[in-house]
């Protein structure tokens, strides 16, 4: 987690950097800080909280630098506060920002601090920038230094480290988060994602693990983890077609809201040019992917937090539709593990940002034992983008509230091209199942846009809940990871305790926790399962517990719950399969109506990061 960004250039790089991390701050807003150099050496300027409070103070305190380094820190060693803000300093000469762990820290901060070194933070980064310290005094080659101190280092990071002594020359690093340089006419720009820079340049140099970079105004050289030097044709310079749009909220209060509203149109936009009318085109995966596919005997997804539940989702169509063994892991927990598989198993890697570290990690490990793999990610550029063996791009547009949205039901709309590829190369999904799957796929942005004028009596029912402590969520079937994702929006965005269970689960224990406080939030599509929720919500109802129900339209009359104090929406939903791609969506302006209620920080949540690139 943290962003990073930097700067060699002719002109003041600080409104640069401080424009870089406003972009960055999904990546974590405990606390921001740059340091520059200038006339008074060093010039550190460093606030707890988001990018604002820095910004106010380097305007207050007139910072400006042409060389220059920042830092937005989701906090890991040391509590959110100023002495643990990046930069870190050492003999005043040396000053460096650190995305990342060093696993090692605790080891070497007690022999430097053996050895008389001070520590003024908690963090682990600050033994990096005093071993730089100690390992100048041992060479005069500032290169050297730096490859002796990272030789030392156990753990992941992308370094981007100045010297007062060599004021011009900025050097960075990556092992384990990412770095991306950026090509300006007569200055060079780093980041840890090239939206930072997106303002200064759209030229970018995407650096790979292990890799150096020896960074001046006039030139650039980079080094494998060999210290190989490269060519340039080794890190080519990729021309960006991002544009900065996509960092604004336009019309709408938060991006979250934006975000929910995009989705019909991304929806649409994600099956261009990848559907025919009974199924998917050819090989949609790739050359002679349709072969691969063929001869597949399990599916495995792993991915973490909502991207781990569309695995999920993707689990029930995978074996319903296609009679296609799946298992769906936590990326986190996949990693220690060694499950037995069949050989011919598909990885299936799903991520929003393509850098959750702990994804990353298992897709390596997947590659590592000789599995296939294929990454479904939304960010082109990103890691498991460039590492797996094939792509689904979900093309979600970038995803800037730390709550994903948009990002969630296009990987669904993914993970159904894909089933569809599946039973097209395997021939196991019959041709009328196949159109039908197409025709929801392609009804899904107008059902969506019905589902969304639903939005002023879903902010009615979050004036209730926002009164809440705890909410549980059910659901049966391929709705119960709906449940799921619709508890972790409630409690990432509004603080509230929520927890998610397949309704048939109830009466083995959560029955208890009903009362009249617990508010219990179900998604009932008109399905075979309707039945038997029907009656879970009965068990509900009848302990006095207070039902909030998004229903088919047309399935539930009031009278039917004898003791109701329950409030329903119906929804204009008619989908069979690609019905949680709908029912999602209420789910999503619950939590944001709840959470705008509540007051809390919509976009950023407390103590999290969009982007997780720490394990
Ligand atoms: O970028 P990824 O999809 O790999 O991120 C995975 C999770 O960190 C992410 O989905 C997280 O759970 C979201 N904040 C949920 O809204």
């Amino acid at each position: 987690m943290c962003g990073i960004v930097g700067g060699v250039a002719e002109r003041n790089v600080v409104p640069i950097l401080i424009e870089g991390l406003r972009r960055l701050e999904y990546r974590g807003y405990d606390s921001a800080g740059l340091a520059v150099l200038n006339d008074k050496g060093i010039d550190r300027a460093r606030a707890v909280g988001k990018v604002q409070n820095l910004a106010d103070l380097v305007a207050e305190e007139g910072v400006a630098g042409v060389y220059g380094i920042a830092h937005t820190r989701w906090a890991t060693h040391g509590k959110p506060a100023e002495r643990n803000a990046h930069p870190h300093i050492s003999e005043d000469r040396i000053v460096l920002v650190h995305n990342g762990i060093i696993e090692n820290a605790f080891d070497l901060r007690e022999s430097m601090q053996a050895q008389g070194v001070v520590f003024s933070s908690e963090t682990d980064t600050e033994v990096v920038v005093h071993l730089l310290a100690q390992e100048s005094k041992k060479t005069s080659d500032w290169l050297q230094a730096v490859k002796n101190t990272l030789a030392k280092l156990h753990g992941s990071f992308a370094l981007a480290i100045l010297n007062k002594d060599i004021p011009g020359r900025m050097i960075v690093a990556r092992e384990g988060s990412p770095l991306v340089i950026g090509l300006g006419f007569g200055e060079k720009f780093v980041a840890s994602d090239q939206m930072a820079l997106l303002p200064v340049t759209q030229q970018f140099i995407f650096l790979e693990e292990g890799d150096v970079a020896d960074i001046t105004k006039e030139s650039l050289t980079i080094y494998d983890r060999q210290w190989r030097r490269l060519e340039s044709s080794e890190r080519p310079v990729v021309q960006s077609n991002l544009t900065n749009d996509s960092v604004s909220k336009g019309e709408y209060r938060h991006f979250m809201l934006k975000e929910i509203h995009e989705q019909p149109s991304l929806i649409a936009e994600s099956l261009e040019g990848r559907l025919l009318p009974n199924g998917v085109v050819s090989n949609l995966l790739g050359p002679d992917s349709d072969e691969m596919l063929r001869g597949i005997e399990a599916i495995k997804v792993v991915g973490c937090g909502t991207s781990f539940l569309s695995g999920e989702v993707a689990r029930y169509w995978l074996e319903y539709l296609v009679d296609m063994p799946c298992q769906v892991e936590i990326a986190s927990e996949f990693r220690y593990r060694q499950p037995s598989m069949f050989k011919n198993t598909l990885m299936v890697f799903i991520s929003q940002s393509g850098e959750t570290a702990d994804t990353l990690s298992a897709l390596r490990e997947a590659k590592a034992r000789g599995f296939k793999t294929l990454a479904v990610v939304n960010v082109p550029e990103s890691s498991m983008v460039r590492e797996a063996d094939m792509v689904l791009l979900t093309r979600a547009g970038r995803e800037m509230s730390v709550a994903s949205t948009k990002g969630f039901t296009t990987q669904l709309v993914a993970m159904m091209l894909l089933v569809l590829a599946i039973g097209k190369a395997k021939g196991n999904l019959t041709e009328e199942m196949a159109q039908l799957l197409v025709n929801e796929l392609r009804a899904l942005p107008d059902v969506l846009r019905q589902v969304l004028t639903k939005d002023g009596e879903i902010q009615q029912m979050a004036q209730k809940l926002a009164l809440k402590d705890n909410a549980m969520f059910l659901g049966r079937g391929f709705m119960y990871p709906i449940a799921e994702e619709g508890a972790l929006k409630m409690k990432e965005l509004s603080y509230i305790h929520a927890e998610a269970y397949p309704a048939g689960e109830l009466k083995h224990g959560p029955l208890a926790l009903i009362d009249e406080k617990m508010p219990v939030v179900s998604v009932a599509p008109n399905d075979v399962l309707w039945a038997k929720l029907k009656s879970n919500l009965e068990e509900v109802s009848a302990r006095g517990g207070e039902l909030f129900v998004f229903s088919a339209e047309g399935m539930i009359d009031p009278s039917e719950f004898e003791h109701a104090r329950y409030h329903n929406i119906c929804l204009p939903i008619t989908l069979t399969s690609l019905a949680p791609v709908a029912y999602v969506v209420p789910l999503q302006l619950l939590a944001y109506h709840t959470a705008v209620i509540r007051g809390t920080d919509v976009d950023q949540p407390r103590n999290l990061a969009k982007s997780v690139t720490v394990e």
